[in-house]
């Protein structure tokens, strides 16, 4: 009998460790797997400068989309104005492979070639802000400058009762925002007795934009308005404008309506008005992802446009139609 008992017993611990075993294993099974990795994507991003506020800012859009996909890692460079460097930059982008280019180019022509190279290469490339020749890229994202020029010309029309004397002060020639701006401004202002009697390329910068209004103001002793295609510009020009003694003679408009900078000159009464530019950097994020992720994409993607003047200041500007 005791043996037999001693049997039984044995089996019934043998099955009991069996179940547990079993059970463990089980629970092992169940416990959560470590999840698979997510697949990490490079995105190179090439800035022309960050010598300009609103470029700081266009980046710092990017880095803030960016930080809520951990699956992003961007890769910045400064080309710091030149043109040869920001070449280089995409081609380093080229040879380390990159998944996917950014660039706010200096100028079209001489980024045209390094950008087709890339799509060449299979590397999709998003244009920011300001354009290239033709259309080799994947998608470019930016605001209609001619319709922002346009309405600048017609706000000015309006402000000055159809005539006056009008000074240009332009963005950099070979980018297109400067081109578009100025024959936005032009056809708005055909047919009216709106003069340009003074008009520089000032390359985007607040010291030659200041530089250039000394000249226009030696030459000129009736200035009613000052156009700038930048704020920056409108603000370089203000300032002279004032170191004569003058700003109170004239009206100024800008373009790009950063808060820190032409809205405050707004709300200040140093700019009489002032056409937002978005950066379009949360956009390019967007659209960068839906790309990595397979998503077909449109090749043209349009950023409206605000209006700020005194009286529309305080509700946040007013949208172009
Ligand atoms: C900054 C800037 C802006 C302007 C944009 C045009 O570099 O000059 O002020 O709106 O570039 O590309």
């Amino acid at each position: 009998m005791i043996p037999k008992i001693s049997r039984v017993l044995t089996l019934i611990l043998i099955a009991t460790a069996a179940i547990i075993l079993t059970g463990c294993n089980k629970s092992n099974e169940a416990a959560p797997a470590s999840a698979p990795q997510q697949k990490q994507f490079v995105i190179g991003m090439s800035q022309c400068n960050l010598g300009e506020p609103w470029r700081v800012h266009m980046n710092a859009d990017i880095a803030a989309a960016a930080a809520k996909h951990p699956e992003l890692n961007v890769i910045f460079k400064d080309a710091q104005n030149d043109t040869l460097q920001q070449r280089a930059q995409v081609e380093e982008f080229v040879s380390s492979k990159v998944d996917l280019i950014i660039i706010s180019p200096k100028e079209a022509q001489p980024l045209t070639e390094p950008v087709a190279d890339a799509v060449q290469a299979g590397i999709p490339v998003i244009v920011l802000d300001r354009r290239l020749l033709g259309t080799n890229y994947t998608c470019f994202i930016g605001a209609d400058n001619k319709k922002i020029g346009y309405a600048a010309g017609k706000w000015i029309v309006n402000a000055l009762g159809g005539h006056g004397n009008v000074v240009e002060l332009m963005g950099l020639q070979t980018s297109t925002p400067g081109q578009d701006r100025h024959s936005g401004f032009m056809a708005a202002i055909a047919g009216t007795d709106i003069k340009v009697i003074f008009s520089a390329d000032m390359q985007w910068l607040e010291p030659n934009a200041r530089q250039e209004m000394e000249s226009a103001l030696s030459r000129f002793d009736s200035i009613d308005l000052v156009y700038a295609h930048n704020d920056d510009g409108a603000h370089g020009a203000y300032l002279a404008a004032k170191a004569a003694g003058r700003d109170k003679q004239m009206k100024f408009v800008g373009i790009d309506a950063l808060p820190q900078e032409g809205v405050a000159y707004v709300q200040q009464g140093i700019l009489d008005a002032t056409f937002q530019y978005p950066t379009g950097g949360a956009q390019a994020i967007d659209t960068a992802l839906k790309i990595l992720h397979g998503e077909a994409v449109p090749q043209e993607i349009t950023l409206n446009t605000r209006l700020f003047t005194k009286d529309t200041v305080t509700q946040g500007g007013q949208e172009l139609p």
